[in-house]
């Protein structure tokens, strides 16, 4: 009987813990200087809410999908695929830190919202100037959509481009840049519309904390694959985006080269394609 009401009170605890989310045990806490965060806003912000364990470690496949549909109520199929590349990047068999998933080549990419392409330094922090291209956008009004994140998108890469001799823009590279950018006007926004208010955004980028004192609430719908990948194809189609050359790779651990490099496939592909 007090086991039965034990389990029972679990999801009211959560309900309650998000519906007042500046307090107790999931209130906002930046990281102290022993908490582990990485490359994702998303995470690092679920982290400094309590969602996520808060030194940023031990993170599982487990605990990042349930903390994604919990507070951002993405459905769990759409993240199962990233969330296993994550544990690619740890040397733990079943963890990750939120640290370790600035791996390049991994998940991490070039060519980011917020963070510095990996050749040229700092690939994992949070950074003004690189995020003004997207906090600056879609002058006059006062939310992002589809067009202006295809424009940001378009701004950073030709940015890349010419900063970055090292730069890796692949169809790996623009999959997942859409796909982070529309899951954030989905979850911030309207996952039909792909309009979003700038303030949500840019409180969750900056601060890494959800801006629920800003009003933003849970999602009423679970954010679904198939309407978070018509949107992701709305970002990149918007972006007009062209591979600067190459081939997506995957890089398996920590110390591994890109052991699943796809040049033998591509080089291939190429000359059936006659390129
Ligand atoms: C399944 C768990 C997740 C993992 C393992 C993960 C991992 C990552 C990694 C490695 C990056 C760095 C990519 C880069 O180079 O910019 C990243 C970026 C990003 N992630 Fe996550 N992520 C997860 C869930 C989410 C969720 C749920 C959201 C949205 C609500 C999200 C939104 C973003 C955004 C917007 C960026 C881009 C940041 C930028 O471009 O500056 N992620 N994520
Ligand atoms: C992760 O959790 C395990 C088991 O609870 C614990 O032994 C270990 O010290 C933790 N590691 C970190 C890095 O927190
Ligand atoms: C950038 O590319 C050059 C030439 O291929 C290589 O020597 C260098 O190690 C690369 N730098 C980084 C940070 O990957
Ligand atoms: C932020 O990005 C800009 C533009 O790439 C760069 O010049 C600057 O050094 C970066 N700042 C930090 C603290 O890394
Ligand atoms: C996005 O917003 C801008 C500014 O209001 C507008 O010009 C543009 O048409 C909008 N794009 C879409 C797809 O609605
Ligand atoms: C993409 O190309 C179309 C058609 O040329 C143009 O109207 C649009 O402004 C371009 N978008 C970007 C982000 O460059
Ligand atoms: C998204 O916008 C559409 C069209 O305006 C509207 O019908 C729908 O209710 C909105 N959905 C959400 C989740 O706000």
């Amino acid at each position: 009987m007090r086991l039965s009401s034990f389990v029972f009170l679990i999801p009211v605890v959560a309900v309650n813990a998000i519906a007042c989310p500046s307090q107790g045990k999931y209130g906002f806490i930046p990281p102290g200087s022993t908490d582990l965060r990485g490359p994702c806003p998303a995470l690092n912000a679920l982290a400094n809410h309590g969602y996520l364990p808060r030194n940023g470690q031990n993170i599982t496949i487990r605990n990042t999908l349930q903390a994604s549909q919990d507070v951002y109520n993405i459905d769990p199929s759409i993240l199962v695929g990233v969330a296993k590349l994550g544990l690619l990047t740890s040397n733990e068999p079943d963890s990750f830190t939120l640290d370790d998933l600035k791996l390049h080549g991994t998940i991490e990419f070039d060519a980011s919202l917020s963070r510095g392409d990996y050749a040229l330094g700092d690939n994992t922090h949070f950074n003004e100037t690189i995020f003004s291209t997207l906090a600056n956008s879609n002058p006059g009004v006062d939310y992002y959509n589809v067009t202006s994140a295809g424009q940001v998108q378009f701004a950073r890469l030709a940015e890349s481009e010419r900063t970055n001799p090292n730069l890796t823009n692949t169809d790996k590279e623009i999959g997942f840049r859409s796909f982070t950018f529309a899951l954030t006007l989905a979850v911030f926004g309207n996952v039909t519309t792909g309009v979003a208010p700038k303030n949500f955004i840019q409180t969750w980028f900056r601060e890494e904390r959800i801006p629920f004192a800003e009003g933003w609430v849970r999602p009423a719908c679970t954010l679904d694959g198939a309407s978070v990948t018509a949107l992701t194809a709305a970002v990149q189609e918007a972006s007009n985006w062209t591979s600067s050359g190459g081939c997506p790779y995957v890089r398996t651990g920590s110390t591994a080269a890109p052991t699943l490099d796809s040049k033998a496939i591509c080089k291939q592909l190429d000359s059936l394609t006659g390129q």
